[in-house]
Parts: structure tokens; C-alpha cells; sequence
């Protein structure tokens, strides 16, 4: 439902009829890197002729806006409350992407209303024939909240560290999702590696502990869930630079490892 008037992400010809992809970045554990990859996901796939919008979908701790540096006056709050409209909410971001900023009276939404529920459902359709590519920047965990803006994308990414505590809580995300929301292949994105290659062995750690205990309760003999290594990120004191000088990565610092590493995880989703 494109209107002729919309102002922001024009269909390009050859991407018209078709609709986003759109994928939920989640993690078991806070505070792994789901707003920053997120983020700067956003702004290397628009660097790659991508039109992308993230949607602050951490309704409990939304800090998109942080990380962006936004003082956004409409919010997905003004949108549930019929303070302004849907287009007015959407905004331009410093990486070349759209946003669409929770805002931080989203809090007396941690628990979600049916009425909520819909109006995210509808704005996501909403926002399909506009967009290549939509992100939800979710909350962590596996409350009622995070299970449904989830449960909202087609395909999902669970970021996680190499710390044991990350990965405790990663695969207790993994399992939930195949179990409950039918996912059979989950991508992973293991953040803040010491050295090239830890991704990979961790996906095969995690992957093995699903071989064994979490596809055989799939029902099906032949069912099985698959862990995708979409790729790793560096641990780089980058990250924070940009972070406390409140700019994305990807523009302050595009030559850093980090960045690279986000870049590459971009060329991988775009195959
Ligand atoms: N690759 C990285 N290298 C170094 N620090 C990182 C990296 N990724 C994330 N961080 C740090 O972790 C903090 C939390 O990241 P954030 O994206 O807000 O996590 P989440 O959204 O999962 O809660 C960031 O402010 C940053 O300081
Ligand atoms: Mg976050």
C-alpha cells in the first residue's frame, strides 16, 4: 500500500512488486551487540544500493536513538496512540536507512496489549512493497514481548559472544524458537571474537548441543534445525569510540575490524 506522496524510500523500478525481507536481530543475553549490529547492518547494506529500515523493536529498553544520535519528536508511541501518523514517524538515519525510534514511553509496553500487536503487524505490512530490507532491533531473552517482535520477521538472527554465559542463554533462545515458533533455520552472528575463525567453532559447539537435544523434539524424524553461521564481528575498541562520539561505526570508522566484519555480514545476506 505505497502511497504516490510517500517521502522517504522511493520504490526503485527493478525492486517494485517485490517486498522486504525482513529479519528480527535477538540474543538470549542484553547487551551482546543487537542495536549496534543492527545499526550498522543497516547503513552497509544501504551502502549496497539496499533500501533498509530498522524498526526499534526493544519496546522495554528501546536506545536506537542513542546509537543514532536522534531526538526523534514522533515515535512508534505517538504512532500506537494516534499522536501522529505512520509517515511522520518515519525518519531518515546518519547511514543512509530509514528508522522507525520506539521512544522510551514504550516502556508500559513490555507487556503488549492485542491492540499494540496488531498495529506492529500492520505497520510491518505496511512497510513490505516500500522497503529491500527490514530489521527489528529486538529485546533480548525469551519474554512474551521479544517472542513476538520475533515471531514479526521471516528470518532471525541471534547475536551472541563467545562468553559461556552468552551462549548458555543463546541456545535457550534457539530452542524456544524452534519449538514454539517452527523456525528450522536460525542464523547466528557471533560478536566480539578474539580471533578470526571463533565464530565458526562456535557454531558448530552450539549446533552439535541442537543435534542432540533440540531437533529430536522437533516431532518429526526428519525434521532438524539448522544454525547458520551468518558471520562474526571483531572485539574492537572502535566500537565504542564511535559509540561515545555518538556516531555510527560505519561512517566514523568504515576501515575498522569491526566495521569490516559488519560489511562482510552484509555481502553474506545479500549472497
Ligand atoms: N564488536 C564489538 N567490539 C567491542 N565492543 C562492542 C562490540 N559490539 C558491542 N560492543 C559494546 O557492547 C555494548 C552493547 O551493545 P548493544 O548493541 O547496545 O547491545 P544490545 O543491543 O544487544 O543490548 C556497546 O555499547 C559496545 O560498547
Ligand atoms: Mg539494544
Amino acid at each position: 500500500m505505497t502511497s504516490p506522496t510517500d517521502t522517504t524510500a522511493q520504490p526503485s523500478p527493478q525492486a517494485s512488486g517485490r517486498r522486504a525481507r525482513t529479519i528480527a536481530v535477538t540474543s538470549g543475553k542484553g547487551g551482546v551487540g543487537k542495536t549496534f549490529i543492527s545499526a550498522n547492518l543497516a547503513a552497509a547494506l544501504s551502502r549496497r544500493g539496499q533500501r533498509v529500515l530498522v524498526l526499534d523493536a526493544d519496546l522495554g529498553l528501546a536506545n536506537l536513538d542513542v546509537v543514532l544520535n536522534l531526538f526523534p519528536k514522533n515515535t512508534l508511541h505517538d504512532v500506537f496512540t494516534g499522536k501522529c501518523d505512520l509517515e511522520a514517524a518515519i525518519l531518515p538515519a546518519p547511514g543512509g536507512f530509514s528508522v522507525l525510534l520506539a521512544g522510551s514511553g514504550l516502556v508500559e509496553y513490555s507487556r503488549l496489549t492485542n491492540d499494540v500487536r496488531e498495529q506492529l503487524l500492520d505497520i510491518i505490512e505496511k512497510m513490505k512493497p516500500r522497503f529491500d530490507c527490514i530489521i527489528l532491533d529486538t529485546g533480548a531473552g525469551i519474554s512474551d514481548v521479544v517472542l513476538f517482535a520475533v515471531s514479526l520477521a521471516d528470518e532471525v538472527m541471534v547475536v551472541a559472544t563467545p562468553e559461556p554465559t552468552s551462549l548458555t542463554d543463546a541456545y535457550a533462545t534457539i530452542k524456544v524458537l524452534a519449538t514454539q515458533q517452527g523456525r528450522r533455520v536460525i542464523k547466528l552472528v557471533v560478536n566480539q571474537v578474539a580471533r578470526a575463525g571463533e565464530g565458526r567453532t562456535i557454531r558448530g559447539q552450539l549446533q552439535q548441543v541442537i543435534d542432540r537435544y533440540v531437533s529430536p523434539m522437533l516431532g518429526d524424524e526428519n525434521e532438524s534445525l539448522k544454525l547458520d553461521l551468518a558471520g562474526e564481528v571483531p572485539i574492537d575498541p572502535a566500537v565504542r569510540e564511535a559509540i561515545l562520539k555518538r556516531q555510527l561505526l560505519m561512517e566514523a570508522l568504515p576501515g575498522s575490524p569491526a566495521a569490516l566484519g559488519v560489511g562482510a555480514l552484509a555481502d553474506k545476506l545479500l549472497g
